[in-house]
């Protein structure tokens, strides 16, 4: 188990030709990758997220624009700031996200530690705050 945390990305390439960013799996950031996915065409001002998982881990990062995300463990909200295309936040399980589109044309990646369940989401704001407050994460793996 690890925490929240930005990554600063390896970046290769110069001002001249550009720029190169990367990650991978079990080394920048500490779990193997299964579905990756991508949110763009979001209108400036919009929230999206309002969930939180029951074990999904994800690195999300903003390979152009600025996405403000707020991550909320039931007590303690923390803000981070996606606004370079070499910046990633590793996100653990068990954490309320609202994400806040900060830019036109602003596009959110996301790569995940599993496929697709409906079943790892928790939606409700105080179904989440009951889960956490059980502590209902520890016990999982
Ligand atoms: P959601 O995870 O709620 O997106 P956001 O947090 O950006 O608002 O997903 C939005 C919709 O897309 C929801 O109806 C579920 C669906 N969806 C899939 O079918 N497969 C996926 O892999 C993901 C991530 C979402």
């Amino acid at each position: 188990m690890t925490t929240n945390h930005i990554i600063t990305l390896p970046q290769h390439g110069s001002p001249e030709i550009g720029y190169l960013s990367l990650f991978e799996e079990n080394n920048q950031i500490p779990f193997g990758i299964k579905r990756i996915y991508y949110t763009y065409d979001v209108p400036v001002g919009v929230k999206r997220g309002m969930h939180a998982h029951k074990k999904l881990q994800q690195v999300i990062w903003c390979p152009y624009g600025s996405i403000e995300i707020i991550l909320d463990d039931g007590t303690t909200k923390t803000s981070y700031l996606l606004d370079s295309p070499n910046k990633a936040l590793v996100m653990i399980k068990g954490y309320w996200r609202d994400i806040y589109w900060k830019k036109e044309g602003s596009v959110l990646c996301i790569a995940a530690s599993d496929l697709y369940t409906e079943d790892d989401y928790i939606r409700d704001y105080d179904e989440f705050i009951k889960y956490a407050r059980e502590e209902c994460w520890k016990d999982e793996d």
